[in-house]
């Protein structure tokens, strides 16, 4: 399986997903997810990844039209973020930028970023967008210090980043339109599995203050928890948030080692043009 864009679906009457499918050899399949809130100003959370610029872009403009986004929200710096974010601000003339100082300077060094294309928001500060309030927040998980989620009043959408994300272990559970539906069998170890990758200081971290963290998430009440790397949950943020309560304890999974790298390498199909060679 190749990396690839899924087609664009509702998570609320007003929200969009605008998934990417990337394969994770040994681990399944991640889910990216950028987000369209059709607010009466219109949002992108995310822009998608580099490598799919074109496909990302189609499917957006499925949606919408660029030109009319007016705040494009990026949780944090990470390609699988800010992929497009460059093109889309030529692409949206009228779009700010909304994000933290330490996103921007993260990504400075890649190539000069537009300051005055910036609204710098921290966690608790609250931008109106027409019709709605956003309110930033940290999640309790992430792997950028730059991160900031938010939380929409109108549709009480949480967007949480990294954060409950999971690599799940087929390409049909990865295009789920909700995580509720995925066996919470399958679903929690890959959730547990994702926090100690993505976030290894998890196993570093005191119990009672990340499960405070956790308490003061599911106290916001979001309908609806929307992050970056896993279907929609719509109904399960109980069971997310108690599966998250674990991850300090857990065993950190290892990290790929150079002979299964190789071993990896020698399934891989070469390419057409020296196949015959
Ligand atoms: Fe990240
Ligand atoms: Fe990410």
């Amino acid at each position: 399986m190749q990396p690839e864009l899924g087609e664009p679906y509702a998570a609320t009457p007003d929200t969009h997903v605008v998934p990417t499918y990337w394969p994770v050899p040994g681990a399944g399949v991640l889910g990216m997810n950028a987000f369209v809130i059709r607010a009466a100003e219109p949002v992108l959370v995310d822009t998608g990844t580099a490598v799919l610029s074109d496909e990302f872009l189609d499917a957006l403009g499925s949606l919408l039209r660029p030109e009319t986004l007016r705040w494009i929200w990026l949780t944090h710096e990470d390609l699988d973020h800010s992929g497009n974010l460059r093109r889309l601000l030529d692409l949206a003339p009228q779009a700010t930028v909304l994000t933290t100082f330490m996103a921007v300077g993260r990504l400075m060094p890649g190539a000069p970023f537009p300051l005055d294309r910036v609204r710098l928001v921290n966690p608790g500060d609250t931008v109106n967008v027409g019709d709605r309030n956003l309110r930033a927040i940290r999640p309790p998980l992430f792997d950028s210090p730059a991160t900031v989620g938010l939380l929409d009043d109108h549709s009480g959408a949480l967007f949480s980043s990294d954060c409950f994300g999971a690599p799940l272990p087929s390409p049909e559970l990865a295009a789920a339109h909700r995580a509720d539906d995925i066996p919470p069998e399958v679903l929690a170890p890959h959730q547990i599995a994702w926090a100690t990758v993505d976030s290894p200081w998890v196993t570093m971290t005191d119990p009672t203050a990340l499960g405070h963290a956790l308490e003061q998430l599911r106290r916001l009440e979001p309908t609806t928890v929307l992050s970056s790397h896993l279907p929609p949950i719509h109904r399960g943020l109980d069971r997310a948030v108690e599966t998250l309560r674990t991850a300090p304890a857990a065993d950190p999974v290892p990290a790929m080692t150079q002979s299964e790298l190789e071993e990896l390498l020698a399934t891989f199909e070469p390419p057409k043009e020296t196949a015959d060679v």
